[in-house]
């Protein structure tokens, strides 16, 4: 249990607060890439509570403005896209991509006015399918040489998906081993050869048996954590009758992603972004050890359980998130159909906008988000005592910051690094991209 300023502190996150400073000093997701796949590359973002506007210039280059024009305050997402910049359709004022001020059309002939007018902007890269901005003081850090990075752009697809409820609460259920035993539980397994694109629906690593059996029939995970470069790497075993071990390696990513094996193919890389206090978006990276991504397919799959242009799900609270009482009784354990995404929105969303953790109780399987909480704490004070290079990854090279190793694997000899480290091995080795480290 924490007091109410704990809570307020670890998950508010506009400009000047604790954690939304922490946030600010990393890379975060502010569109998916495909989002300005259009004839008018023009997109309103709202990140840690910043209103802004995303933009393709004729280069090709891209800027994020604030959304408010600095004149009087009109809704920039209305401008009229020219000359390498956005120009304010009220009066004209004109912005480059990086926010400076050029022309002023209404002003005095030979009026030096403008010089002086600059639209608060962030700088923006693309990287494997999301347009990523930083929003912290300085220049930004470089990217992690992270697999999701590394790999072609044949071999990632990113997708997104609006969740309502503050970041934290989605942060911290992809840290939490033990729920997929019981909110993910099917009664029934599907067959794995229809897996693709699917999480937990893959046969567990090199066994005959499907994951969704594996997790049902093993609920009681032994989960341990260890403080990392990137974050935290999260240990779940779960010991079998036959005498093997099931592992599962996942990973926190700080400040605020996870990375977990999808598939024996794929894993997830699935930062949690915070829109505002009481919503977030969910931005995943699925990266391929072996075929190129099928994104036909993955980009069906998820356009049918959400809408555009938000990406908002099509199951929501609006509509009890499809609750169906006879399926939860004969098929699953949520009653709110297949799709795990649903069943994390759920959990996430039912908690209320921000949880109200002065009145929670954190068990033993608890441990990763009890280290996470520690972590966010601890850089939020050392950024407070003026000692940045305090905060993960500030200091040493990102580009040795490999992996992390994300990945599901049998030691049937108890020798659980050993175990997760060949299958990781023979994974990396058999692909087509460099994934060597
Ligand atoms: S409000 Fe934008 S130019 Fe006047
Ligand atoms: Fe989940």
């Amino acid at each position: 249990m924490m007091s109410q300023s704990q809570n307020d502190s670890l998950t508010r996150v506009g400009p000047g607060t604790d954690a939304g400073d922490v946030l600010r000093r990393y890379w975060q997701p502010a569109a998916l890439a495909e989002e300005l796949n259009s004839k008018r590359p023009v997109v309103p973002v709202r990140l840690m509570g910043e209103d802004l506007v995303l933009f393709q210039d004729s280069e090709g280059k891209l800027g994020l403005i604030q959304r408010h024009c600095p004149h009087r305050g009109a809704d920039m997402c209305y401008g009229r896209l020219e000359d390498n910049g956005l120009r304010c359709p009220f009066h004209g004022w004109h912005f480059n991509r990086d926010g400076q001020c050029v022309e002023q059309p209404a002003e005095p002939e030979g009026s030096h006015m403008h010089e002086s007018i600059k639209a608060r902007s962030y700088p923006v890269e693309e990287r494997a399918g999301i347009v990523w901005a930083y929003m912290g003081p300085g220049d930004p850090p470089e990217f992690p040489a992270f697999d999701c990075f590394r790999a072609p752009d044949t071999h990632v697809f990113a997708f997104k998906g609006l969740w309502e409820c503050n970041w934290l609460q989605g942060m911290e259920v992809g840290i939490d081993p033990a729920h997929a035993s019981f909110l993910h539980r099917f009664l029934q397994d599907e067959d794995p050869a229809d897996s693709y694109g699917k999480q937990f629906r893959d046969k567990a690593a090199n066994t005959e048996i499907p994951m969704t059996k594996l997790l049902r029939d093993y609920p009681r995970p032994d989960i341990s954590v260890d403080e990392t470069d990137f974050g935290i790497k999260i240990t779940a075993l779960r010991h079998m009758e036959d005498g093997c071990v099931h592992v599962r390696i996942t990973n926190q990513i700080f400040p605020e992603a996870i990375c977990i094996p999808m598939s024996r193919e794929m894993t997830i890389t699935q930062w949690h972004v915070p829109i505002d206090d009481e919503n977030c978006y969910w931005y995943s990276v699925f990266t391929s050890f072996n075929k190129p991504v099928d994104k036909t397919l993955m980009r069906e799959q998820r356009l049918k359980e959400h809408r555009l242009p938000d990406y908002a799900p099509l199951k929501n609270k609006r509509n009890n998130y499809g609750y169906n009482p006879e399926e939860q009784e004969s098929q699953t354990y949520t009653g709110m159909g297949l799709d795990i995404n649903v069943h994390d929105q759920w959990a996430v969303e039912s908690m209320g906008a921000i949880q109200d953790r002065t009145d929670e109780h954190l068990g033993k399987s608890d441990v990763a988000i009890i280290k996470y909480r520690r972590m966010l704490r601890a850089a939020i004070a050392a950024l407070k005592e003026g000692r940045e290079d305090d905060l993960p990854m500030q200091t040493i090279d990102p580009g040795k910051v490999f992996g992390p190793i994300s990945i599901d694997a049998i030691a049937a000899d108890g020798d659980i690094d050993a175990a997760y480290h060949q299958e990781d091995n023979a994974r990396r080795d058999n692909c087509s991209w460099n994934a060597s480290f």
